[in-house]
C-alpha cells in the first residue's frame, strides 16, 4: 500500500501506471470509512487494473458552524480497510498543501447545485466541486466512483466533468444500507441509540413513497406529503422530488426522478434518497 501526501507525487505515480498500460479507478472520500465507501472501492478494483482512494476531510465544504473539527478521523483504520478491498494507493494530502494561505480559486457548478443540499448548505457544492477538481488533477484516473447516497453531489460532479471536458468517467453506485434500512454514513456514528431509532423514519418513508410510485402515483405533492407525514420525530430540512439529472423540482413524475430528504436530529444532519423511473423495469432505479 502506497500512501502519498502531495499532488506532484500522486500524479507521477498515476502517469507511470498508465504508461505501463494500467487503468486507474479512483474513489474520493473523507475517511471514517464504512461499507458504503468499500462498495465503491471494490467496484474500482474490479473495473480497473489499479484502485486508488483519497482520504481528505475537505475544509472548504464545511461552513464555520458545521462539524469540520468534530468529523471522525480514523486514518490508520481507514488505510487498512482500503487495503482489504484491493486499493493499492491512498492519496492523503494535508489541508495546508491543498489550500495555501493565499488560496483563491474555486469551481462553481450552476443549476444542479441549487436547491436540496445546495439550498441548506450554500457553501457546500463549491467546496466539493473545487476539491474534486483538485483530486482529479492529482489522481489521473480513467474512472471515478461516487455513491448515490449523495445523489445531488453525483449530479454536480457529472455536470462539472461534462462542462469542463474532464477526462474521467463518473460511475454512480447504489446506496449501501444497514440491515434495518438506514443509509450508511460516517455521520451515523454521531447518533445516540435513541436517535438512531428515530433516524429510521427517513428510509422507511422513502421506501413507502417508492411503493406508491410503483403503484402508479404520479403527483409530486402527494408523494412528498406522504414522506413528510412519515418523518415524525425529526426536524425536516427538505423533502424534494426532482428531475434525476437536472435536480429541478417536478410536479408530475414523467421522467426519472430523485426523491430526496434531509433531516436534522440533535447530533447530526442526515440525508437519504431513492430514485424512480416511470419507464423502467418495475419503475425503480434502486
Ligand atoms: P464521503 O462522505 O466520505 O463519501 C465518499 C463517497 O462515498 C461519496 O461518493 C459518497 O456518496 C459515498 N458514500 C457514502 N455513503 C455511502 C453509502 N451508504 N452507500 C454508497 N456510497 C456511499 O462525499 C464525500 O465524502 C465528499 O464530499 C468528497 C466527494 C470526498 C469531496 O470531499
Amino acid at each position: 500500500m502506497k500512501i502519498i501526501d502531495n499532488a506532484a507525487e500522486m500524479r507521477a505515480w498515476c502517469r507511470e501506471a498508465r504508461r505501463a498500460g494500467k487503468s486507474i479507478g479512483f474513489v474520493p472520500t473523507m475517511g471514517a470509512l464504512h461499507e458504503g465507501h468499500l462498495s465503491l472501492m471494490r467496484a474500482a478494483a474490479q473495473g480497473n487494473e489499479l484502485a486508488v482512494a483519497s482520504i481528505f476531510v475537505n475544509p472548504t465544504q464545511f461552513a464555520p458552524h458545521e462539524d469540520f473539527n468534530q468529523y471522525p478521523r480514523t486514518f490508520d483504520q481507514d488505510v487498512a480497510m482500503c487495503a482489504s478491498v484491493g486499493v493499492v494507493a491512498v492519496y492523503a494530502p494535508t489541508a495546508r498543501t491543498m489550500y495555501t494561505e493565499d488560496y483563491s480559486t474555486f469551481v462553481t457548478v450552476g443549476g444542479v447545485s441549487e436547491g436540496l443540499c445546495g439550498g441548506s448548505r450554500p457553501h457546500f457544492f463549491r467546496g466539493v466541486a473545487t476539491v474534486v477538481t483538485k483530486l482529479f488533477n492529482a489522481v489521473e484516473a480513467d474512472r471515478a466512483y461516487f455513491g448515490q447516497k449523495d445523489a445531488q453531489q453525483c449530479a454536480v460532479i457529472k455536470r462539472m466533468v461534462r462542462d469542463l471536458d474532464m477526462a474521467v468517467e463518473i460511475v454512480e453506485m447504489p446506496i449501501v444500507r444497514e440491515p434495518d434500512g438506514l443509509a450508511m454514513s460516517s455521520r451515523n456514528r454521531y447518533l445516540s441509540a435513541e436517535e438512531r431509532t428515530r433516524a429510521l423514519c427517513l428510509s422507511q418513508s422513502l421506501f413507502a413513497a417508492q411503493e406508491r410510485l410503483q403503484g402508479g402515483e404520479r403527483d409530486a405533492e402527494t408523494v412528498k406529503d406522504a414522506v413528510r407525514q412519515g418523518m415524525q420525530g425529526v426536524k425536516i430540512d427538505y423533502v424534494a422530488l426532482v428531475d434525476a439529472e437536472t435536480m429541478r423540482p417536478v410536479e408530475r413524475v414523467e421522467r426519472p426522478v430523485l426523491l430526496a430528504v434531509a433531516a436534522l436530529l440533535e447530533s447530526a444532519r442526515l440525508i437519504d434518497n431513492v430514485k424512480f423511473d416511470p419507464a423502467g423495469n418495475g419503475g425503480s432505479l434502486t
